[in-house]
């Protein structure tokens, strides 16, 4: 049944679009589907757009009357969009993960998370692991589709049905095998490469490269200063480039079971931001680098300029408050103002000195991405999630998707209306003009409690969408997903 009920003050309409908790229980169930048909609702699929969308996020928060505290913490669930001469289809399925399982089978959650602690005694929470949500991002590989969390492994998935089918180690995943939710695509050799942290007296950065198939091929192990939070990093032509930012981590009260991982970070401005630099044929550090302290979550984007100097996008925060608004958002209701803008950074990588910083955009914004064939190189524009003008952050999901093009310093962007909240852009290169490209999201309507997806032309975004597909069921609001070409 379509709902017309206007949001009150305890409930926001992006809310519907959050997994329920006990605490927000108004929102509704998730329901998965199987491989299904979807209906264009307005215009037509490009001839140029065949492949398959995938999208990640957390679409269960609370089972048995437990909640899970952070929205980093829901099971993750997939959604597949397949692009074909005969229409689209889609399939939602959650990551089958032996944790889900198990807190299936007991009818209630069992484990800890990022910010979520395990229920039970001490004795049951010292016993208990923390639950891998597969819920951040996907990797698309050629005979398989990866659901991908940085605090442990991928998880292996049928690239059609969704189906999951294990946990995939990928060869040689080093240390505590946790392989990060942000690996990146080298489009001329198709080389995968990717991190993960570990733990041992400090905080330990694996490094991996992978060949196309994704099997490592190469690792490295580097200490690291204190136990940090690492979300994401830079491959800019020839080099990897991880900033540091300075969250730093308590291990005692986590190892303990008396705080969760995200209540035992700390914001420590005094350290800086550090940088590190490393050869990507190697994974060698080529050098180190310190800046001023601020947070991000993600990068859009690196390239090597024809003067040497290493050229980063970043979306970036002043501190370390976007990990609280994150967990507010578990509850339907948020109020801290967190807000990220993009700016872009000038390093020289033989010293790891921050040649320049500039904002580019002082619009709210988030999840930065490029055509997938740029990655690496230099890019002309940059594709964000962004807030709609004049509307208050600290409540608001955001409304907008919009390009930034570095040429002219122009940004256009697609606003989609009143209480409707797109995820993160999509590109997706048409396979029949190089120069064509699509940009995908997936829109949840608060109008009418409805998701769909939009294709909008990535060179037109201030359009209508060129396609609007409807989707059997409400797909919550997620973090990452890829596009896979035929
Ligand atoms: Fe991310």
């Amino acid at each position: 049944m379509v709902s017309t009920a206007q949001p009150t003050q305890t409930q926001t309409a992006w809310s519907k679009a959050i997994p329920p908790t006990s605490t927000n229980a108004i929102a509704q169930p998730i329901k998965e589907f199987g491989l299904t048909p979807l209906s264009v609702i307005s215009g037509a699929i490009p001839p140029g757009l065949r492949g398959s969308l995938y999208r990640n996020g957390p679409a269960r928060l609370e089972r048995g009357g437990y909640d899970a505290q952070h929205w980093f913490d829901g099971d993750g669930a997939i959604l597949g969009v397949h692009f074909s001469d005969g229409g689209a289809t889609g399939a939602y399925r959650f990551v089958q993960t032996a944790d889900y399982q198990a807190e299936a089978q007991a009818g209630r959650l069992l484990y800890g998370g990022y910010g979520t602690m395990p229920s039970g005694s001490l004795w049951d929470r010292l016993t208990k692991g923390t639950k891998n949500a597969a819920n951040t991002s996907v990797l698309a590989l050629s005979d398989k589709l990866l659901a991908l969390w940085e605090g442990g492994q991928p998880h292996a998935l049928d690239l059609q049905t969704l189906e999951t089918s294990g946990i995939e180690s990928l060869g040689q995943l080093g240390g505590e095998k946790r392989y990060s939710a942000h690996p990146k695509r080298d489009p001329q050799t198709g080389e995968i490469f990717n991190f993960g942290v570990g733990y041992g007296k400090t905080g330990i950065l694996h490094v991996y490269r992978s060949d196309k198939t994704g099997q490592i091929r190469q690792h490295n192990a580097i200490a690291l200063d204190g136990f940090p939070l690492i979300h994401d990093f830079v491959l800019a032509g020839p080099y990897l480039i991880f900033f540091i930012p300075p969250v730093r981590l308590n291990p005692f009260p986590v190892l303990l079971k008396l705080q969760s991982y995200s209540d035992a970070l700390t914001w420590k401005p005094e350290l800086g931001t550090q940088i590190l630099v490393l050869d990507r044929d190697t994974l060698a550090v080529v050098s180190r680098g310190e800046a001023d302290p601020w947070y991000q979550w993600h990068f859009g984007n690196g390239y090597v300029d024809p003067n040497g100097v290493v050229v980063v996008d970043i979306v970036r925060y002043p501190d370390f408050q976007t990990n609280q608004y994150l967990q507010e958002v578990a509850t339907g209701k948020t109020h801290t103002i967190a807000q990220g803008t993009l700016w872009q950074l000038r390093l020289q990588p033989e010293s790891g000195k921050v040649l320049a910083m500039t904002e580019l955009l002082d619009r709210g914004c988030e999840f930065p991405a490029v055509n997938p064939q740029e990655v690496g190189q230099a890019s002309r524009f940059t594709y964000l999630s962004a807030h709609r003008p004049g509307i208050d952050i600290s409540q608001e999901m955001f409304g907008a998707i919009a390009r930034f093009d570095h040429q002219t310093g122009q940004s256009m962007t697609a606003d989609l209306g009143d209480r409707c909240y797109p995820t993160e852009p999509i590109y997706a290169p048409d396979c029949e003009n190089s120069d064509q490209g699509w940009i995908l999201t997936v829109v949840f309507d608060g109008k009418t409690d409805r998701s769909e997806v939009q294709i909008f032309a990535s060179d037109r975004l201030n359009d209508a969408p060129v396609c609007r597909l409807a989707l059997p069921s409400i797909i919550p609001l997620g973090f990452h997903g890829t596009w896979k070409p035929n």
